[in-house]
């Protein structure tokens, strides 16, 4: 996977990402992260690559040019012309859904924005997908650029520490992950769960299982809809559903 992140703050993107998995995975050459610096692409004697907008109104624009002729020379370079992402809160709201759709990607470009935004002809001629992280309002798209790689780069083979821990956490099959503890058995008079020192693995899962299925029920209710549960597993559903019920007292009397 190569990231190709067109922007005006380089070294924001570029210091967030070498540290770390992410960091530890370019070394390893599972994937690749470059900035492109817009205002390199300016044709303006000043380096000025903002205007005031058309109509009037707050704040600067971004201009199409420096922003069209940074990606036109990616493509050149490349031979291809890669899905451009551009981070907005207009956007769909990224998932995991599309963190995997994503993965399969050669390419990357991450096209972010500051000030009032971009000028809308160079949106409609280079962006392919819009995308936000959430519904509010950052100053600049290079924080969500960094989220999604992030969450795009630990779905890579290779890029965490064994295949399967990607799928095991939180979000597979729609159900939240399970806790987890670690040494000491005893932390301030609480406990690790007894099933956990048991060694009986089967039991293991099962109480596991069971977690995720309780915690997304208290955390996350909306995502049980999509999750694939066995019969046994929505039968468990049902009866901590009902214990819920009781011990706010609607007991259907
Ligand atoms: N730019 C500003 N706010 C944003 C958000 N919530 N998501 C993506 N890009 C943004």
């Amino acid at each position: 996977m190569n990231y190709h992140i067109l922007t005006l703050f380089p070294e924001m993107v570029l210091g967030g990402l070498s540290t770390s998995i992410i960091g530890r995975a370019q070394e390893k050459g599972l994937l690749s992260v470059e900035a492109i610096n817009i205002r390199d692409y300016t044709k303006e004697k000043h380096g000025h690559v903002d205007d005031t907008p058309y109509g009037g109104g707050a704040g600067m624009v971004m201009q199409a040019a420096p922003v069209c002729d940074a990606y036109e020379a990616l493509c050149a370079r490349l031979g291809r012309r890669p899905r451009v992402l551009y981070m907005t809160p207009q956007g769909r709201v990224f998932n995991q859904q599309i963190a995997a759709e994503l993965s399969a990607e050669e390419d990357l470009v991450f096209l972010c924005g500051h000030y009032e935004g971009i000028d809308e002809r160079a949106l409609e001629r280079i962006v392919t997908d819009n995308l936000s992280i959430g519904d509010y309002v950052l100053t600049g798209g290079e924080l969500p650029a960094m989220v999604m790689i992030d969450c795009i780069s630990r779905l890579i083979p290779g890029v965490l520490g064994s295949d399967t821990s990607a799928e095991i956490e939180s979000f597979h099959d729609n159900l939240l992950e399970y806790p987890q503890y670690t040494r000491p058995e005893v932390y301030e008079g609480m406990r690790v769960p007894e099933v956990l020192l048991s060694g009986h693995h089967a039991n293991i899962e099962l109480w596991r299982r069971r977690q995720s299925i309780r915690r997304t029920l208290e955390r996350r209710p909306d995502l049980l809809e999509r999750a694939q549960l066995t019969k046994k597993e929505q039968e468990y559903l049902e009866s901590i559903m009902r214990e819920c019920g009781e011990e706010n007292g609607e007991n259907g009397e």
